[in-house]
């Protein structure tokens, strides 16, 4: 059974509804990922599983138990949210304690527990500072502290990283990875940013328009797009349409294409990243060649995107530095048989 399951939930604002008839199922100890662009519901959605806000319908279930009425206080989850900021008159021993004090756990035990969750974030000795006297990065560890000392059910983080440069960033999301293996918690984790959420989900959910258009392991996601939206969000760029012809996979030019992983159906979108379009010159023999010529070059440093205008539409190709095609070049595309994922038209 899920540790977290909301089930034919409707919610938004006023009259406005972002989430219709949203279900999600989170297993107990997994870390799970809820990714989508800005405005989609993520917030929304964490906000009803934290207990801020209610659901016009529909339910939240926690552990087996019906917890869509229960206050907020009553739930014992974690928060990080990117707002969520420490209390700047406090030290960081306080700020941690607070939760501890509220729950009116006794001196030496909020000693013991602060110690204990201040070394594991690597902040021991640093009790007595004040947050403005620390970096984004160690506050941001005390907010992941001051979360986790009440040893929730579950955490709940809301962009916890997007306040911080780069580097830090991809420091931090191992560290939250590691703590979470090593504390065995279930995490739900709301991001914008796929690499960050590939990077530490045991699932991602992709939400498009107040729906989970697919919800896998990120291997899945990033290899077998369901949709034509997650196949976006994942890198593929240039999408053709096939269609079943005596047995052979056709595009609208009446060149047949040969894919290593066909599916049942006679109509398709066919998609291909940039980087696995393999670019030859003009005339040369290879798998599934689209012949096309070069309209616009781009310097991107480590290769070279070249958009070329072909019979099925433009395709974006990056390739290595080394071969040059000037704009009006006579290429062909090699769309290689296992590059090519079909997806089915009326799913998405
Ligand atoms: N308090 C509010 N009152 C009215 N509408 C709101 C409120 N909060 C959010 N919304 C609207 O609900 C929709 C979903 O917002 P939500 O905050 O869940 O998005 P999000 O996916 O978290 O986006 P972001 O990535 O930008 O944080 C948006 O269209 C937003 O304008
Ligand atoms: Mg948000």
């Amino acid at each position: 059974m899920a540790l977290l399951e909301l089930r034919n939930i409707t919610a938004g604002y006023d009259k406005n509804m972002i989430l219709r008839d949203f279900s999600l199922q989170v297993e107990r100890g997994h870390f799970v990922s809820l990714l989508g662009s800005s405005g989609c519901g993520k917030t929304t959605t964490l906000r009803l599983i934290a207990g801020f806000a209610q659901p016009e319908s529909g339910s939240v279930i926690f552990d087996g138990r019906d917890i869509t009425h229960v206050p907020l206080h009553r739930r014992n989850f974690g928060f990080v949210f990117q707002s969520y900021a420490l209390f700047p008159h406090m030290t960081v021993f306080d700020n941690v304690a607070f939760g501890l004090k509220m729950r009116r756990i006794g001196k030496e035990e909020i000693r013991k527990r602060v110690g204990e969750i201040l070394e594991l974030v690597d902040l021991r000795g640093f009790e007595k500072r004040y947050p403005r006297e620390m970096s984004g990065g160690q506050r941001q560890r005390v907010a992941l502290a001051r979360a986790m000392v009440i040893r929730p059910d579950m955490m709940l983080f809301d962009e916890p990283l997007s306040n911080l440069d780069a580097k830090l960033r991809v420091k931090m999301r191992v560290e939250i990875r590691r703590l979470q293996q090593e504390l065995g918690f279930t995490a739900i984790y709301v991001t914008h940013d796929q690499e960050e959420c590939f990077a530490i989900s045991d699932e991602v959910a992709i939400m498009n328009k107040g729906v989970i258009e697919q919800m896998d392991s990120p291997y899945h996601i990033f290899n077998s797009p369901r949709t034509e939206f997650i196949a976006h969000f994942v890198g593929f760029e240039n999408f053709f349409d096939l269609t079943r012809q005596s047995g052979k996979l056709t595009a609208g030019n009446g060149l047949a294409f040969r894919v290593a992983r066909d599916m049942p159906g006679e109509r398709f979108r066919a998609c291909i990243r940039p980087e696995d379009v393999i670019l030859h010159s003009a005339g040369e023999t290879c798998e599934n060649a689209l012949p096309g010529e070069v309209l616009v070059t781009t310097f991107l440093g480590r290769n070279v995107q070249y958009n070329v205008r072909t019979a099925i539409g433009e395709f974006a190709v990056k390739a290595e530095q080394g071969n040059v095609y000037s704009i009006g070049s006579r290429v062909q595309l090699e769309l290689s048989a296992n590059k090519i994922i079909l997806i089915d038209p009326t799913d998405s």
